[in-house]
């Protein structure tokens, strides 16, 4: 009789698994947040940092529109979305001969989505 009373082992146990899976889902969700998010799901911001400031892209953009050369993305001018920003961006890349691989064009057009257009 008084085994029925008894807690079995096993529900702490998987109330421990599931608190795992339960964090695992929150820092992965939080880690797509770092990693660009909305239409650039799967950008890597560093890496498009990184690309931005290697290519000069803001000097040459400077010497057009002065300031800190910001002003020469205009979230209400032609770029009206994440796609057109992509495009804009591999448009520089052809241009420019700079030979970025995809992923790299996607990491530039999410940092610039965050920063300027927020799409
Ligand atoms: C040699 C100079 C030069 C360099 C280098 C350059 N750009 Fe540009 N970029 C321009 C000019 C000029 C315009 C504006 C063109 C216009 O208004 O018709 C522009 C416009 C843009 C726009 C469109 C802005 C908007 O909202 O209309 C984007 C996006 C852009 N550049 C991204 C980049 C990125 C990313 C890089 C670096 C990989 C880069 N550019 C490097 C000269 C440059």
């Amino acid at each position: 009789m008084l085994k029925a009373f008894r807690q079995p082992a096993w529900p702490r146990w998987a109330a421990a698994a599931l608190a795992v899976v339960a964090l695992g889902a929150a820092l992965a969700s939080g880690l797509a947040r770092a990693q660009g998010g909305g239409p650039f799901q799967d950008a890597d911001l560093a890496l498009g940092e990184r690309l931005i400031s290697e290519h000069r892209c803001a000097a040459c953009h400077q010497r057009k529109v002065g300031g800190n050369g910001s002003a020469i993305y205009r979230p209400k001018g032609r770029i009206g979305n994440a796609g057109q920003l992509r495009t804009m961006v591999e448009y520089c890349n052809t241009d420019l001969g700079l030979s970025l691989f995809p992923d790299e064009v996607n990491a530039i057009a999410a940092v610039l989505n965050r920063d300027h257009y927020r799409f």
